[in-house]
């Protein structure tokens, strides 16, 4: 039986629901994100994405329905906790930071990854220092390690919070909209980036991101919601051709 040979996902979701006085924001949503692939999230605004995602990341506790983590039960665990086992997701970047440079920064993220939060400051000069550098390269910025992180261009502040997620050392990336408030060009770059540590690295995304031809052009699985439930899941090329995506979301915009 090919089943068996076939790795299990890394992230499912099991009829999950999140249900707000009587509104079903997400009505009994099933995913299931393979390892090492980009797995992107769609759907016209009100969806249900972003509810999705804060139920994925423990955030939001279901109505109904379950998250698994390589075939662990994650429901009702704090988010802490699930990050420990390799999931976390993007922050904005706090005023804390917008004050670093992104080499402090990114060493603040690995110094508290590696438990020694309370012994930050006087370590941070110097702790991590190489691989906090090996991380702003690898998001192409490496020019502006010693810049001010708040005087950074948009697209560089979206690659700097990718930098701090990807220094927890995750195995599971969420991300919500990353490319929010990006020109094009700043959206092709995060994008790129994205995949290619995706590629490179095994790492696993899920994403939701409104500009449907980037989705299309970087995602390995494409899961479209419609009013909090799931009407197409599958390769670009087959949500592409899907009819009913084409009615509720595609056809939108001409
Ligand atoms: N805390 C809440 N209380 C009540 N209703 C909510 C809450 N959060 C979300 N909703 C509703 O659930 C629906 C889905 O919202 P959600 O933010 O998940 O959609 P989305 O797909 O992320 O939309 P967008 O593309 O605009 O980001 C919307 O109708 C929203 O008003
Ligand atoms: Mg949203």
């Amino acid at each position: 039986m090919t089943a068996l040979t076939t790795p299990p996902p890394l992230l499912e979701a099991h009829g999950l629901s999140k249900v707000y006085g009587g509104f079903a924001a997400v009505g009994g949503v099933d995913l299931s994100v393979r390892a090492a692939t980009v797995h992107a999230l769609i759907g016209p605004n009100g969806a249900g994405k972003t509810t999705l995602f804060r139920l994925l990341t423990g955030e939001v506790r279901p109505t109904a329905g379950r998250v698994l983590l390589d075939g662990t039960d994650i429901g009702g665990r704090r988010p802490h906790v699930i990050a420990r086992r390799g999931m976390t997701q993007t922050f904005q970047i706090t005023s804390l930071f917008r004050q670093l440079t992104p080499l402090e920064s990114v060493q603040l993220a690995m110094l508290a990854t590696a438990g020694h939060a309370g012994r930050l400051w006087g370590r941070a000069a110097t702790a991590h220092r190489d691989d906090a550098l090996g991380l702003l390269d690898r998001v192409g910025l490496a020019d502006f390690a010693l810049a001010q992180s708040g005087a950074l261009s948009h697209g560089d502040q979206r690659a700097l919070e990718i930098a701090l997620a990807l220094a927890t050392r995750p195995r599971l990336l969420l991300m919500d909209e990353p490319t929010a408030g990006m020109s094009p060009p700043e959206t092709e770059r995060v994008v790129q980036l994205v995949s290619g540590l995706v590629h490179a690295e095994g790492l696993t995304v899920v994403l939701s991101e409104h500009d449907v031809d980037v989705v299309f052009g970087v995602s390995d699985t494409v899961t479209v919601l419609h009013q909090g439930r799931v009407i197409a899941s599958g390769s670009p090329a087959a949500v592409r051709a899907d009819h009913r995506v084409a009615t509720v979301y595609l056809g939108e915009g001409g």
